[in-house]
């Protein structure tokens, strides 16, 4: 086995959108219901922002519970790593943003886009830099607001807030279910962890395994706007609703439950441990049937596989670190413990990371 740890987590914690949005209220704007949702996706609410709360907004609020569970000062942090797939604006990421909002002065940040294993890609890039000594106290924030995706009316919105009980109008309602596949598995959130070198060689990560196939990228995309159209940004966007992500879901689904697992495998035989000896699995939080598909793939038991998505729905970028503070918390991650952190998303992108905590 290779028993040379690199960096290690020093500190996590997670900030949610303000509001709780529960799946009737999704349904008063789609033609879906709770029981759908559920049995899909195992979803049964998620958080919203409210308007004016930003992306950056949300990775500041994570950023500083993790500072704090990590008794690190905002002036001791020498590098910020931002994964997110909703920055506040097209450029620049929400590195500088986040960096400025914390007041520490003008340390380098560096915005990643890896979409759903933003996280998983994200620990490789902290851990190098850390190895390498470019970092001494790193901040790495995954943060996402999704709902801002979603292309409702003002009515629309009043309704999903719980500040309205009119009725959706029926042509939006029309629209609006063009969406509803890919909208009602997403939440707005963040999560944090402040990462340093390791003193102890026995823990810390230990490695990695990412991919990428980008032959089957329109498997799920966001269309607009973009530097494939001049302008980058029309009304054409607006009127075909093609800022609204689109996903061919069963392919996804399909990619997820192989891809996942294989990356599993495959960190754990690069670095000499059998899957068996995991303690805990930290998947992706992209749907409970997709978690259910990799666990049963490994053979792994109900106690060593988390999820939370029940609480959160799918929010990209920050199902990880959310994750893997709720397990701290919670003492289902001792000292010594191997986890095993796996994702799979747009791009496709997809990998495994491995640690000894
Ligand atoms: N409510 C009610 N009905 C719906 C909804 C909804 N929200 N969405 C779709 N339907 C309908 C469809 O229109 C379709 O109706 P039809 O049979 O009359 O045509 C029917 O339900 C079945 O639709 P499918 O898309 O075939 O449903 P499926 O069983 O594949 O489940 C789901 C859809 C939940 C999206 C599933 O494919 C999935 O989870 N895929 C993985 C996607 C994912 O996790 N994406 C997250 C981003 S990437 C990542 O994080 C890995």
């Amino acid at each position: 086995m290779n028993t040379q740890a690199y960096s290690r987590i020093l500190g996590s914690g997670f900030v949610t959108g303000e509001v709780v949005i529960d799946n009737h209220r999704l349904a008063r704007v789609f033609d879906t219901s709770d029981e759908w949702i559920r049995e899909r996706s195992g979803i049964e609410q998620r958080y919203f922002v409210k308007e004016g709360t930003a992306t950056s907004d949300l990775g500041v609020g994570a950023a500083k519970k993790a500072l704090e569970d990590a008794k690190v000062k905002p002036e001791e942090i020498d590098y910020i790593v931002v994964a997110t797939m909703t920055p506040d604006h097209y450029f620049p990421g929400v590195g500088p943003q986040l960096q400025a909002k914390l007041g520490m002065g003008t340390i380098p940040t560096l915005d990643i886009r890896q979409q759903c294993s933003g996280f998983v890609y994200g620990m490789q890039v902290c851990d190098a830099l850390i190895r390498s000594g470019a970092a001494k106290r790193l901040l790495f924030v995954g943060c996402e607001i999704h709902s801002n995706f979603f292309p409702l009316s003002k009515v629309g919105w009043d309704i999903v807030m719980g500040r309205s009980d009119a009725k959706i109008d029926p042509a939006e309602l029309e629209r609006n279910n063009n969406h509803r596949g890919v909208l009602v598995l997403f939440g707005d959130a963040a999560g944090a962890l402040v990462m340093g070198p390791t003193e102890d060689p026995q823990r810390g990560f230990l490695g990695y395994s990412l991919h990428t196939d980008g032959q089957d990228m329109k498997t799920l995309y966001a269309a607009a706007p973009g530097f494939a159209y001049r302008p980058y940004n029309n009304q054409a966007h607006i009127d075909e609703q093609l800022f609204v992500p689109q996903m061919e879901g069963k392919t996804v689904f399909k990619m997820a439950v192989t891809k996942m697992p294989e990356s599993v495998r495959e960190v754990c035989e690069k670095v000499g441990v059998q899957v068996s000896e995991l303690d805990l699995l930290v998947p992706h939080q992209a749907n409970l049937r997709i978690s259910a598909g990799v666990q049963k793939s490994l053979k792994l038991p109900d106690e060593k596989v988390y999820n939370n998505i029940q609480r959160y729905g799918n929010t990209t970028a920050a199902t990880i670190p959310i994750a893997y503070d709720e397990c701290m918390k919670a003492g289902r991650i001792k000292p010594g413990n191997l986890v095993c952190f796996t994702a799979l998303g747009a791009g496709f992108h997809w990998g495994a990371a491995l640690m000894r905590a």
